[in-house]
């Protein structure tokens, strides 16, 4: 086989292995939805969303969670604790194993110990954190926090809502677990200003650009203290991109720059071990427009691909949940508003329903009045030709979509085994 067609083959097979992975992915639940089918749960189900517990569900596997019904929410409802304070809470009331109704009824000892995502988040000190799960005579299955008080009665086990098996196991129980520890006061972040923040480090120019459209700037700003990576092109980087930048409509504009915001908290730490596709404050306020790029790593190097160019992680502004800031070597562009460098191209793929969409998206976008073709300056930001091979290469086995990095190991082991399988045939 000659290089150029080895080359278009690997390509082709790394794009049926992701496109694979992504097929999994979706099968992955949403806790959200779930619990949208139980209008009785609503008051929970919208404490998940405000505490961005649901999303840290989505990305698990094997876990058990535990609601309460409206009617029983008590203190959870009253409004006095802060945000933080109930993240904890509810923390709590996460288990980190798999309890069917089959299970809790079989439990071998009558009783036994689960640790909980609030034992897990480190904020838990000794064994609190631990949830007590008994079966008494009769039947009848209860709850309780490693820390209750004495006096306080513990939770029941109500019904199951749903499960998963071995993945997610949703259950009533009568009321809140009760823990002093998860319930003690957490003081609220201390206030961030952004602008402030940005341009004391690295982002001056990009905090400027920020600053100069309100629209952006408040969005942005009201994001930061519900999850948010913002991703800062250095100031070289601004200055280069600003020919290409002063080009692009309004609505360009405001788009390329909420695409460097990731409405979801990932630590660098996250980052650096995971790999995977993330959507963008553009892709929530474009209609019809994916604006995602791929968050991909190697060693300690967190690398972010749009498919026109690839910018690297070079510092770190600030990482303490919920706000992540990064300084970043490129201004990030869109394949929405830019051409898609023909390296990274997808080959042709073989027939199926992907190709439709790829071959959408490699089209400029309608909106865009700057969809120049590759300049010289566009080219420099493209990866040579061996390092997009490599980046083929690496796309293959790792990539899984962030929201749901949880899915058994196994699947990308098999993945990887399946490319190497192909490689080995075809090479
Ligand atoms: C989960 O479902 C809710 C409600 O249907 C939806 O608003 C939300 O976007 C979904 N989340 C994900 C990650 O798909
Ligand atoms: C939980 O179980 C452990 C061990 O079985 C026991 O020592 C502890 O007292 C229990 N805690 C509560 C609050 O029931
Ligand atoms: C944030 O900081 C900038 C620059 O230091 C300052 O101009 C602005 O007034 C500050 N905003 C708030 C809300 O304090
Ligand atoms: C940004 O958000 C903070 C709250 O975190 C708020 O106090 C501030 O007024 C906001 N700034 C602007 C300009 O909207
Ligand atoms: C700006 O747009 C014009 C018209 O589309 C194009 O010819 C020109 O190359 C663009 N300039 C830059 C710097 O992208």
């Amino acid at each position: 086989m000659d290089d150029l067609l080895r080359l278009r083959v690997r390509r082709r097979l790394a794009v049926v292995v992701v496109a694979a992975l992504l097929a999994v992915e979706a099968e992955g639940y949403n806790i959200t939805k779930i619990l949208a089918e139980h209008p009785e749960y609503s008051q929970f189900n919208k404490l998940l969303t405000e505490t961005r517990l649901a999303g840290d569900i989505n990305r698990r596997r094997t876990i058990t969670v535990l609601v309460v019904a409206n009617g029983d929410m008590g203190a959870l409802a009253a409004g006095h604790h802060t945000l933080p304070t109930l993240r904890h809470i509810l923390e709590m009331h996460i288990l980190v194993d798999y309890y069917g109704a089959k299970k809790l009824h079989q439990l071998s000892r009558g009783d036994t110990a689960s640790s909980s995502m609030f034992q897990e988040s480190g904020s838990a000190p000794g064994t609190t954190g631990y949830v007590n799960i008994t079966q008494h005579r009769g039947g009848r299955v209860s709850f309780t926090a490693e820390d209750a008080a004495d006096s306080a009665t513990p939770s029941s086990f109500v019904k199951s809502v749903k499960e998963i098996p071995y993945d997610l196991a949703v259950l009533q129980i009568s009321k809140p677990l009760s823990s002093p520890e998860a319930e003690a006061p957490v003081a609220p972040p201390a206030p961030v200003n952004l602008t402030e923040l940005l341009s004391k480090k690295y982002c001056k120019s990009f905090a400027g650009l920020l600053a100069a459209n309100a629209d952006v700037f408040s969005n942005i700003n009201a994001t930061k203290d519900n999850g948010l990576t913002l991703f800062c092109p250095v100031d070289a980087a601004v200055d280069a991109f600003m020919p290409k930048f002063k080009n692009l409509t309004a609505k360009g504009k405001a788009a390329i720059l909420l695409y460097h915001a990731v409405p979801d908290y990932y630590s660098l730490q996250l980052l650096k071990s995971n790999s995977g596709k993330v959507s963008t404050l553009a892709t929530a306020s474009v209609a019809k427009k994916d604006y995602s790029y791929d968050v991909q790593n190697d060693r300690d190097t967190v690398t972010l691909d749009t498919r026109v160019n690839t910018a690297a992680v070079t510092a770190t502004v600030k990482d303490d949940d919920p706000l992540a800031v990064y300084a970043i070597t490129k201004f990030l562009q869109p394949k929405e508003l830019f051409k898609v460098a023909e390296d990274l191209a997808p080959a042709p793929a073989p027939a199926g329903p992907k190709k439709k969409t790829n071959k959408k998206k490699t089209k400029p976008a309608t909106t865009s009045a700057a969809a120049a073709p590759s300049d010289d300056d566009s080219a420099a930001d493209s990866p040579d030709d061996a390092s997009a091979d490599d980046a083929a290469d690496k796309a293959g086995p790792a990539p899984s979509v962030l929201a749901s990095w949880a899915i058994a190991a196994a699947t990308a082991a098999a993945a990887a085994l399946a490319l190497a399988a192909w490689r080995n045939l075809l090479l």
